[in-house]
């Protein structure tokens, strides 16, 4: 079996851009992949969350996967900062990664413009750590959206150079998702992706109520119609196809497509149709999330059994990475 790496920061609720980006992946390959998922709670301390959220914040990570589909059973859920190894090559990988490359990465453009005083070295290094999630595990495909292309160039290259240097032992690793493209979930206020923090009315977590999941979606931004018969339909309207193409049924979809082209559509309608419909779709993940994180024993249990795997895999990986390097004395 193929082996599979791909991980979830742990810095706020799961929205519908993780679920269809990421999760629905991990869900379709639990049965034919070696999976390895993992909460990537390291990578979260780069904003330097409060010591006392940190369990929560993983324990709900791990909650809101298996809720969306994840069978523990199939595959290794676990915390990042359970496998120390990922840590040392980590450090390994330091010295294949340069800075001024490291400097470009527009993931790391973007947190210089957006928080100036806090650029610390984590954040840098970012994509590195990124890699030795995945390295670590010798990884072939990483299911994740398309935010994290370029940071799957970068584990090549990682990859690529150690392997020059030291010979063959990392696969290169490609971004994947079901069907050809990357998925990219737009944010509801037509500006950019959906994400965790940036603006909660225009983003639809897992752990939102109906309520709350109606009243975003008919605030999400449209227009005052269709223009022209064969007018391009502007990003906002796109967007709402989208949201409806993943959570309606196919007819449904049709309908709102055939009436948009024949300009008698009233986005009032579509928008309340595609509300009921992520209502049934969010609100038994919802439902069951909320009742897994009542049993923190279960989750613990699973962490522990998920780690167990992943460390057995990633010491032998380590191993032969020290080997290679030179560091092995006795
Ligand atoms: P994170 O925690 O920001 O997001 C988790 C996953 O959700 C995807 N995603 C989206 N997909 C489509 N549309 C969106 N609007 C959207 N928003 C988020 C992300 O692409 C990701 O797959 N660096 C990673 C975490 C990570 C990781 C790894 C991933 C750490 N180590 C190793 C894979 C392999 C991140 O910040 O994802």
């Amino acid at each position: 079996k193929e082996i599979v790496v791909s991980g979830i920061r742990s810095t706020g609720f799961l929205h519908l851009g993780n679920y269809f980006g990421a999760i629905r992946n991990y869900i379709r390959m639990q049965e034919d992949f070696n999976c390895y998922f993992f909460v990537a709670d390291w990578h979260s301390l780069t904003t330097h969350p409060d010591p006392k959220d940190l369990r929560g914040n993983v324990l709900r990570v791990l909650a809101e996967n298996i809720a969306s589909g994840l069978d523990p059973e199939k595959v290794a859920l676990y915390a990042q900062s359970d496998i120390p190894e990922i840590a040392e090559l980590y450090l390994l990988l330091n010295m294949l990664a340069y800075k001024g490359e490291l400097e470009k990465v527009p993931t790391f453009k973007d947190k210089v413009r957006l928080s100036p005083q806090n650029v610390n070295a984590g954040l840098l290094t970012y994509p590195v750590l990124m890699s030795a999630d995945i390295m670590i595990q010798r990884a072939v495909k990483v299911p994740v959206g398309k935010d994290q292309e370029q940071h799957l160039e970068m584990t090549r290259n990682y990859a690529q150079r150690f392997n020059n240097r030291y010979g063959y032992l990392f696969p290169e690793p490609v971004a994947f998702n079901f069907g050809d493209n990357l998925v990219r979930i737009p944010s509801l206020d037509g500006s950019g992706k959906m994400s965790k923090s940036e603006n909660e009315m225009a983003t639809l977590y897992l752990a939102d109520e109906d309520d709350m999941i109606r009243k975003k979606i008919m605030k999400a931004k449209t227009d005052s119609g269709p223009a022209a018969p064969d007018a391009p339909r502007p990003e906002s309207i796109v967007n709402l196809f989208q949201l409806m193409s993943l959570v309606s049924a196919p007819d449904t979809l049709q309908f709102f497509e055939t009436a948009y082209d024949n300009q008698s559509i009233r986005y009032g309608d579509m928008k309340k149709q595609l509300a009921e419909d992520m209502v049934n779709f969010i609100a038994p993940i919802r439902n069951k999330a909320r009742d897994l994180q009542q049993n923190p024993g279960y989750l613990n249990r699973i962490m522990r059994d998920g780690a167990a795997k992943a460390r057995e895999n990633a010491a032998q990986t380590l191993q032969q990475a020290r080997k290679l390097i030179g560091i092995n004395y006795y």
